[in-house]
């Protein structure tokens, strides 16, 4: 099977990673892909969000499968422009990956099949929404409608924090994904990551994680797109992921189904779980940066069938060969992350690290200058390992850590403290 991943992350590099272990893979090709992936995989130079430039590509090279890795293809229609072209892949149409493209999209879904969620209202003008914050009082989350890259969410913890985030989102800072805003309920309680594959009719869960948003230990410092991850994750326990099946995820796709954009592919379920019970925080159309890198650590090779499976809408007679394993991933960024970090900085060491079923740096931005590995961007490598606990899992991947030699970079030191602590 000749197979093409869109992507140029560490997610990427994690699912090359587990693709390509599998027999069935002969050749495969990762657009744009990065250094570390170029090391494993063919890399092409391609503009990803151009479908017919994608389907062109996947006829002259023969491809018989193509896994798309971020969001912003999805948004675009590239699933929808390869499968009109006959070509299989893995990842939901522009109109069912609005589950992520559109927070409201969501909320409309959630309220239609009675999924519990944070209460929410809609505003596409500055005065309605500041008299509801005025109104609801903080803690409140403010949401750009669109994709915005991460940046989309401000959790303010006041009424003055939430007056800002309006009037930076109706002021254009976020160009139209903000020209609408959802308000939203603050939730408390603890959040974790449940993946599920879905063909347009049955569904598989796919394992559970947790991610790190803040960019310093203790959990402190400005939010990011994730500085390390878990899976499982011990808080949803099994009880928990049957309610949010039942409950949330089955009712939502069922909906989508209904509508007439059945959705095909990863369904990444952000819950917020409290005394007992799920609610959904967002969905995302795509695995998760870094979680895919713990999820793809411990399914190996059979990622590709299930994606195959899911793909060929045979999920049915899928099944999951669970090892009773951990994994942790800790994500190296260049200093001033999430703020701009510098390019081109030299990482050495990388090549005395262990490769294997339990150990792998995933590259997350990185590129070759002079023959030497370097720094091509905020989030740089995804230290990575597996375990028969959480705590080897993250004894192995420190170790690995601190035979890093990358002065200009950073890392949180407690990742997965959460569920040590409950171990
Ligand atoms: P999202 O992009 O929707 O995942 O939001 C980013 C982050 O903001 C989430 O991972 C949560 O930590 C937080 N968040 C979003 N919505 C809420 C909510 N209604 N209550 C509490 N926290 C939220
Ligand atoms: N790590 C969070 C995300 O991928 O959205």
């Amino acid at each position: 099977m000749n197979i093409l991943i869109l992507g140029s992350g560490g997610r990427e590099h994690a699912l090359a990673w587990a693709v390509k272990q599998n027999p069935k893979c002969d050749r495969l090709i990762v657009a744009p892909g990065n250094a570390g992936i170029a090391a494993i995989a063919e890399v092409a130079g391609l503009d990803i969000l151009n479908g017919p430039l994608v389907a062109t590509f996947c006829e002259e090279n023969a491809i018989d499968f193509v896994i798309v890795g971020p969001e912003a293809p999805l948004a675009a229609g590239v699933a929808d422009t390869l499968r009109a072209a006959g070509i299989l892949t893995f990842g939901p149409s522009a109109a069912a990956a609005r589950l992520e493209s559109s927070k409201a999209f969501t909320k409309e879904i959630c309220d239609a099949c009675g999924a519990p969620t944070a209460k929410w209202a809609r505003f596409t003008s500055a005065g309605p929404a500041l008299a509801h914050v005025r109104a609801a009082g903080a803690p409140i989350v403010i949401k750009a409608d669109g994709l915005a890259a991460g940046k989309g969410v401000v959790v303010a913890a006041t009424t003055a924090e939430a007056e800002t985030a309006i009037a930076g989102m109706f002021g254009g800072a976020l160009g139209a994904a903000g020209a609408e805003v959802v308000i939203e309920e603050f939730m408390a309680g603890e959040e974790a990551s449940f993946f599920v594959l879905c063909d347009g009719q049955d569904v598989l869960p796919v394992g559970t994680a947790q991610d790190h948003k803040r960019a310093f230990d203790g959990d402190t410092g400005p939010n990011t797109g994730g500085m390390g991850a878990y899976s499982p994750a011990p808080v949803l326990t099994a009880a928990l992921q049957r309610q949010a099946l039942d409950r949330i995820i089955r009712p939502c796709l069922a909906e989508l189904a209904r509508r007439g954009t059945p959705y095909q592919g990863v369904l990444y379920a952000g819950l917020m779980i409290r005394e007992g019970q799920a609610r959904l925080v967002e969905f995302n159309a795509r695995f998760g940066d870094p979680e895919c890198q713990v999820l793809m650590m411990r399914l190996g090779a059979q990622a590709l069938d299930l994606m195959q499976a899911c793909a060929e809408g045979r999920l049915a007679a899928a099944r999951v060969n669970w090892a009773d394993d951990h994994a942790l991933t800790v994500v190296m960024a260049g200093r001033g992350y999430p703020g701009p970090s510098a390019k081109g900085s030299v990482i050495r060491g990388l090549d005395r690290l262990p490769e294997d079923s339990r150990h792998m740096v995933f590259h997350a931005a990185t590129a070759i200058e002079d023959g030497q590995v370097v720094a091509a961007g905020g989030r740089v490598l995804n230290v990575t390992a597996r375990g028969a606990t959480l705590a080897e899992a993250a004894r192995e991947a420190y170790a690995m850590v601190d035979r890093i030699d990358w002065p200009d970079g950073f890392c949180r030191r407690d990742i997965g403290w959460r569920a040590l602590a409950r171990a």
